[in-house]
């Protein structure tokens, strides 16, 4: 649910090494991810009438339920599929990227889900949020917090050292502390009514290796051919800690969740 990675402007995702999303992969892979965000859903408490802003908007899951509530909800992404599957709901979607934003005191509130950790210039998106967001406006989001999927980009990591590979693919994400978040949303000019952090152990309904498909294939990809070998690998550095004796995987995932509002 991403909004970064991507090079906007002329339409096209263009990446070697860049994360590009296919809505259709997404939604067979990562439908948990929209499922678990409807608890920020709730913080976000969105009123009939509201125009709501969803950041990094995914396959527009989440905006078709804020939809739902009778807000005017409007989804952003980076992503030209994303876009086109938010759309394809009949729902308002424009291709931006989130350090961007260029909107102006337009949205009563704007919420992401699963996101945030995509726009690696977080001071940037809070300016764009904080312009974007009329006077009391509020920001609603959950995303990955520090910590998150340790295990995962710890084994990347040790796979990109031993086999030469660029580990900025291995770890491409920005994920605080609460109180390093909480720090820049007041820079920002927020004022913080809740944040926290947690753990939430994330099955991973089809496998790891489905997980690596659809969010980082950009490592695997520069692999090239040694790419299903490293898989293997990765499963094997993986496997005493987040597959269980049935063969189920469990993701080490850690979110912040958070509601801000302007003055
Ligand atoms: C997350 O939702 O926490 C996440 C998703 C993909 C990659 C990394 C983190």
């Amino acid at each position: 649910m991403p909004c970064r990675e991507v090079v906007v402007g002329d339409g096209v995702e263009n990446a070697v090494s860049e994360q590009v999303w296919s809505a259709e992969v997404y939604s067979r892979n990562a439908r948990f991810v929209s499922d678990l965000g409807v608890g920020v859903v709730e913080w976000l408490d969105p009123k009939p009438g509201e125009r709501i802003l969803d950041l990094g908007c995914g396959d527009g899951a989440l905006t078709q339920k804020i939809g739902e509530t009778g807000a005017e909800v409007v989804g952003a992404d980076a992503s030209a599929s994303f876009v086109e599957a938010t759309r394809a709901r009949g729902l308002d979607a424009r291709q931006v990227d989130g350090q961007a934003l260029n909107f102006s005191k337009e949205f009563d509130a704007i919420f992401s889900n699963a996101a945030l950790h995509w726009m690696t210039d977080g001071e940037a998106v809070i300016k764009g949020v904080e312009r974007a967001l009329k006077p009391g406006g509020r920001f609603v989001a959950e995303f990955g917090g520090h910590g998150n999927v340790a295990a995962i980009r710890t084994a990347l990591r040790a796979l990109a050292d031993k086999h030469g590979i660029d580990d900025t693919l291995a770890d491409p994400w920005f994920f605080p502390t609460a109180d390093e978040y909480r720090g820049m949303l007041e820079a920002g000019g927020f004022t913080v009514d809740r944040i926290e952090m947690f753990h939430r152990p994330t099955h991973l309904p089809r496998g790891l290796t489905s997980w690596i498909e659809t969010f980082r294939a950009p490592f695997f990809d520069a692999a090239g051919s040694r790419a299903d070998h490293l898989m293997s690998e990765l499963e094997a550095l993986l496997s005493p800690q987040l597959r269980d004796r049935a063969g189920q995987w469990t993701a080490d995932y850690v979110r912040i969740r958070f509601a801000a509002r302007l003055a």
